[in-house]
């Protein structure tokens, strides 16, 4: 069962396959193979999936412009498919991972991806996004570091170490899933993990060394508040994006989110709690790990930190977390060159989250529209010319009245077209929302509902660029976006219930242009399913 391959000829055929890719930028080749396995980060024997039998999943470490080949073999016994949350995947959708744009791995069989982390820099992660397996594993971290002659903002720390935090159950990915099916909810998570551990995860320091934290929430639910006793974190970069550099007793990461911050081990040889809590929950889940001092021989002591309470405080954060413009990202140039501020807007869409029932089933809508998936990828529905899979403009691009509906919701935009979204919640939890193909500015985050007079408020100077976005309880949330990336994106809900059971979109950006230097042709390698079996890919140029 086990596909077993030479290292060497997997490099010979994923290189032929990849003429699209720009040659002269650095290739890094990966084979991964993903089964079940046994973990046990909460005491007790579950079964999870683990990568290179690893849980979490081995991190990805690249340099802008990077070109990644990951073949990628499924050895469990679903369809899987690995997504790449915040890696834009330039004029290449086909490459994105989830149902609307590839097909699945069929068990016992492999696809090669080829991504490139064209002018990226930052902290992402990547996850399984197919049948709630990311409530098994399957997910790991993503760093694109500067290529060495763009300046980073900041002295070189000491070290630098991934935090991937999440909420977590003992219960097996296939049963919450029934649940789900049956036209129920998710239960409360039974733990929050640090690095795949209920307990005990551990970041060695030495004494006056400065760090590099990468922290992701790859949780399924709950925003979640991380904190070092006795340490400040200084606030650096946000999802690819260096900031004003903040000085933080802690901080918020709200599902799907990722940040670096530095922390300098300044304090007295000891070990200090790291603790990481659910948000704006009735029972609050805690879990602590240990910043150790190498020169410590005293354990962890004293009080765990508490969390900030109020709603507002996290408010007051959020809006604080801005753009260094004299800074640069992964060019260059100043990040603040890019004047979004003075583009003018060309078109507004409002979306707003919902929950209701269809045939008596729990279910989550935007603007009225409960997704479910097509039987082809939308994206090969389009590159074949194949009918019946879906319709663009399948969602209203302004909230509705009418009852939720189930439909394979496509929004139609125009490529180039620069677009002002408005997520609006009226419900009662915090939303998380991730644009895959995209970074968008956070305009503006206001508590109550949305009218144009909200636009003064606006921060058109100094916002941050970003792919996930939460919004608060009966508040909105604003974000400019340049739609330069040609291709068939997903626009979902972080909280992992809600995008399972429909609160999920994909915007297909068009354009009538054929021209590479658009979109890059379907991978000669694309797996076919659905009304797209049987077609032929044509030569790749
Ligand atoms: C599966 O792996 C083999 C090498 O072992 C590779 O040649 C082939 O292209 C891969 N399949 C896909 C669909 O990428
Ligand atoms: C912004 O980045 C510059 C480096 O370009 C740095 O010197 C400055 O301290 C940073 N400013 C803030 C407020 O973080
Ligand atoms: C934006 O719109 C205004 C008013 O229609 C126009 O005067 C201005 O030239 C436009 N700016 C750009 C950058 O297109
Ligand atoms: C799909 O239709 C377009 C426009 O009619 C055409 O240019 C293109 O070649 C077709 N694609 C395929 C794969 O047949």
């Amino acid at each position: 069962m086990a596909a077993k391959v030479k290292f060497s000829a997997v490099l010979i055929n994923c290189l032929s396959l990849l003429i699209a890719v720009v040659a002269e930028d650095p290739y890094r080749f990966f084979e991964w193979r993903v089964t079940y396995g046994t973990i046990s980060p909460m005491g007790v024997k579950q079964q999870g999936i683990l990568i290179n039998n690893m849980f979490p999943g081995p991190e990805i470490r690249a340099v802008t412009n990077d070109n990644l080949i990951i073949n990628v073999f499924n050895e469990l016994d679903e369809p899987f498919l690995i997504s790449w949350a915040g890696i834009q995947n330039r004029k290449n959708s086909f490459q994105d991972g989830v149902y609307g744009t590839t097909c699945p791995i069929p068990p016992g069989k492999n696809y090669t991806y080829a991504l490139q982390m064209k002018d990226q820099i930052g902290s992402f992660y990547y996850f399984p996004s197919l049948g709630f397996h990311k409530a098994a594993g399957g997910f790991g971290a993503i760093r694109v570091s500067s290529r060495p002659k763009i300046p980073v903002p900041f002295p070189p720390p000491a070290d630098e170490y991934t935090v991937l935090i999440g909420d977590w159950y003992k219960t097996n990915h296939k049963d919450l899933r029934v649940q789900l099916d049956n036209g129920g909810k998710l239960p409360l998570p039974d733990r929050v993990l640090i690095n795949g551990r209920g307990s005990g995860a551990t970041l060695n320091v030495q004494p006056g060394k400065t760090y590099r934290l990468r922290i992701s929430n790859v949780g399924l639910q709950n925003s979640l508040n991380f904190r070092i006793q006795n340490h400040m974190m200084k606030l650096v970069e946000v999802e690819g994006t260096h900031t004003i550099q903040n000085v933080l007793s802690s901080l918020d990461v709200h599902v799907g989110q990722s940040y670096s911050v530095l922390i300098t081990a300044n304090q007295p040889a000891k070990d200090y709690y790291i603790v990481v809590s659910s948000r704006f929950t009735p029972k609050v889940l805690t879990t602590t790990g240990v910043l150790h001092y190498t020169n410590s021989n005293k354990p962890v002591s004293g009080p765990i930190p508490d969390a900030p309470a109020s709603m507002s405080w996290s408010f007051s954060q959020a809006r604080d977390i801005r753009t260094n413009l004299t800074a640069s990202g992964p060019r260059p140039n100043p990040q603040g060159s890019y004047h979004y501020g003075m583009v003018n807007v060309t078109r507004t869409i409002k979306l707003a989250n919902s929950a209701g029932d269809i045939n008596d089933k729990q279910r989550y809508a935007v603007n009225s529209a409960s997704f479910y998936p097509a039987d082809t990828p939308l994206k090969l529905a389009d590159y074949f010319n194949i009918s019946g899979v879906y319709k663009p403009g399948s969602i209203s691009d302004q909230p509705t009245n009418i009852p939720i509906f189930p439909v394979t919701s496509v929004l139609q935009a125009d490529h180039r077209a620069f677009v002002e979204i408005v997520f609006e919640n009226k419900e009662d939890t915090v939303q998380s929302w991730h644009f895959d193909g995209y970074s968008f500015f956070v305009v503006g985050m206001e508590l109550g509902e949305w009218s144009p007079a909200s636009r003064k408020v606006y921060n058109l100077n100094d916002a941050v660029s970003r792919c996930t976005v939460q919004v608060y309880p009966r508040s909105w949330t604003a974000i400019y976006v340049a739609l330069d990336n040609v291709g068939m994106w997903n626009l979902r809900s972080e909280l992992w219930e809600r995008q399972y059971l429909g609160q999920q979109l994909y915007v297909r950006v068009y354009t009538t242009s054929t021209s590479l230097r658009d979109e890059y042709r379907i991978p000669t390698n694309a797996l076919l399913c659905g009304k797209a079996s049987g077609h032929h890919h044509k030569g790749l140029l």
